[in-house]
């Protein structure tokens, strides 16, 4: 079975000191580095966008994982790409379109990405899995970092690993919120593929080690 991924969220970084953050994760064991874009309207919260995204792109040695909570993320696909993301991901609660938008993401060259909020249920992406590359099970309400895990997240993990295991879909399940060295042992059981980390990583006295400890659970479950 392939070792899970770790992806610090740059939210829980410190921006006054950018290229020295990015550094840590470039010596790190993190296999992305996960970007967050609000727009203040999808999310009670703005960060930054593509500009930013683009500068990060040239410091990083690691594949940008870009998380859009954002509305009409559509408009804006093939300008993230261009910035230099490797993974792009939409919320389903923001894409009437949702099968449209995930061809575009492929077809712009990205990995497709798919995140629910903690109210929407896994089902909804049963006639679509197989061409998900990525479901980002938000364990969390998206817009700030540094909160609780909403322990309920766990059985939805089961779930959506079941549905992939019976679509016979390489999708990748990806846990964004609340994860740290506490939880990471339950999550990886429970089936999941990428856990991002904010304040779990940036917040440690060694993000450095601390990536080293979550990458160093052992996955147990049975696919
Ligand atoms: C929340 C973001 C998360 C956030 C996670 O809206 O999508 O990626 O940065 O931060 P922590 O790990 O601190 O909960
Ligand atoms: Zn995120």
């Amino acid at each position: 079975m392939e070792k899970h991924k770790i992806a610090p969220s740059l939210l829980a970084a410190d921006f006054t000191r950018l290229s020295t953050e990015i550094e840590l994760v470039n010596r790190s064991e993190a296999d992305w580095l996960h970007l967050d874009v609000m727009d203040g309207r999808f999310v009670p919260n703005i960060t930054f966008g593509m500009f930013i995204i683009e500068a990060i792109h040239k410091m990083c040695e690691k594949p940008l994982d870009v998380h859009l909570m954002i509305v009409e993320p559509e408009k804006y696909i093939e300008a993230f790409r261009k910035a230099g993301a490797h993974v792009i991901t939409v919320h389903y609660e923001a894409c009437p379109h949702l099968h449209r938008t995930i061809h575009q993401i492929k077809e712009s060259g990205a990995l497709a990405g798919v995140a629910l909020n903690p109210h929407t249920p896994v089902q909804v992406l049963e006639d679509i899995i197989e061409s998900v590359d990525l479901v980002c099970l938000m364990s969390v309400n998206p817009g700030f970092g540094g909160q609780k895990f909403i322990y309920q997240t766990i059985p939805k993990i089961r779930k959506l690993r079941e549905m992939i295991v019976s679509a016979n879909a390489p999708t990748l399940i990806e846990i964004d919120g609340g994860v740290g060295l506490q939880n990471t042992e339950a999550l990886l059981q429970a089936g999941a593929d990428v856990l991002v980390a904010g304040s779990s990583v940036f917040g440690a006295s060694d993000p450095v080690a601390t990536v080293a400890a979550l990458k160093a659970f052992e996955r147990r479950f049975d696919n």
